[in-house]
């Protein structure tokens, strides 16, 4: 049986890929491989754990750990997930997202190499691409958009996508690489704009909408992520780049709209205007148009009932996201808002 090595499994969308091969009795292993840094948590997994699934703590950056795991478990597969993901703190600080996801990337593609991994796909995102023009709907990224990312986290990340570029042109390194659009739906980490709106309500307490609020994200359900990234690993070309996105362009004021009116909360009383993110990207927009055409991949949920679901999830687990708000995240919320 293929055993996998899947990183960042622990994160939010690291786990919900592992909960849909278990989910779709996909005939692999799983080797879920975490440092559980403040956004990685183990009960994320933890119910899935045993024969077919099962949990290493370790950092990508160290050779010997993965090393050990790959020799150990007999991997020939890697989904590369694991890295630092919020925009707002590579703002705060940008050394842990060059650490994790330059260095760590590098590491493991170095590891891939020497360990002659059959398939390495990396997991990248639509931000490496920059900012689109709100005024032209016309235009939306292609895997052909040259990569203008904006931010350190985007920067970093778009770092990883040169590398896992690099290995494949020189050493014919077995490469696939995913950029995907903004993701929502259940174990979505609570400092990110849908949970952090939706469990703020829940708490009673007002959402923090920066800027003018017309920024413009395509969002799409993680579970037809995880489908699309499955989909790459099993029937992609090796060297290529695959866009995975929605089609479903929204503000935030939208979206905060959408959220507000399902949780029964008045926009004046609940929405606060705040600072701006620097350097805030005003459009992201996908043209999932290749994967679809050379993999058949779309998407399978539709906005309107996704948010419910997972709405519905942050009302059924809220001991889940209690839990993590009352730890250090409350450090970083003091600091991220305090000002603002
Ligand atoms: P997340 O922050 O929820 O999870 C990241 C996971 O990686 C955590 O479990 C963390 O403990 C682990 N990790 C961090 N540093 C590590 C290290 N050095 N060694 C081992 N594990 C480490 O992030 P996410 O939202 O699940 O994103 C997963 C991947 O998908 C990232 O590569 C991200 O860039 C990409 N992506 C995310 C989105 C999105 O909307 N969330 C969209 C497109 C692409
Ligand atoms: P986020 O979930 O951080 O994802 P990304 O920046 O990677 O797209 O933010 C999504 C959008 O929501 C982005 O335009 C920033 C905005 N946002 C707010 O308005 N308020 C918030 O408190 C947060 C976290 C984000």
């Amino acid at each position: 049986m293929t055993t996998i090595l899947v990183t960042g499994a622990a994160g939010f969308i690291g786990s919900n890929f592992v909960r849909l091969l278990v989910k779709r009795k996909e005939p692999v292993r799983l080797v879920a491989f975490d440092k559980l840094t403040y956004a990685g948590n183990l009960a994320n997994i933890s119910d899935l754990l045993g024969d077919q699934v099962i949990f290493v703590k370790g950092d990508i950056c160290d050779t010997d750990k993965v090393v050990r795991t790959v020799r150990d478990y007999h991997v020939s597969q890697i989904v590369h997930f694991a890295a630092e993901s919020h925009v707002d703190r590579s703002i705060l600080g940008s050394g842990p997202f060059v650490q994790t996801n330059v260095v760590g990337t590098q590491v493991l593609l170095d590891i891939a190499k020497s360990e002659r991994i059959e398939k390495f796909l990396y997991v990248s995102t639509d931000e490496v691409y920059g900012t689109l023009p709100e005024d032209r709907p016309d235009i939306k990224f292609t895997e052909e958009t040259p990569l203008q990312p904006n931010s350190p986290y985007s920067a970093s990340k778009a770092a990883g996508d040169c590398l896992v570029r690099a290995y494949f042109h020189t050493f014919g390194l077995p490469v696939l690489t995913t950029r995907c659009s903004n993701n929502y739906g259940p174990y979505h980490f609570p400092e990110k704009l849908i949970p952090l709106f939706v469990t703020n309500l829940m708490e009673n307490k007002q959402v923090p909408l920066y800027g003018d609020g017309k920024n413009i994200r395509d969002w799409l359900y993680v579970e037809d992520h995880c489908d699309a990234v499955y989909t790459v690993l099993q029937k992609g070309r090796f060297g290529e780049v695959y866009n995975v996105g929605g089609n479903n362009e929204m503000t935030n004021r939208q979206i905060t709209e959408i959220i507000l009116r399902e949780m029964n909360k008045p926009w004046d009383k609940f929405v606060r205007y705040v600072q701006d993110r620097p350097g805030h990207d005003r459009r992201y927009a996908i043209d999932a148009s290749k994967i679809k055409r050379e993999l058949g991949w779309e998407p399978k949920h539709r906005f309107e009932q996704a948010i419910k679901t997972t709405i519905q999830w942050y009302r059924d687990n809220e001991k889940w996201w209690r839990d993590i708000k009352s730890g250090d995240y409350l450090k970083y919320y003091e600091t991220q808002y305090a000002h603002r």
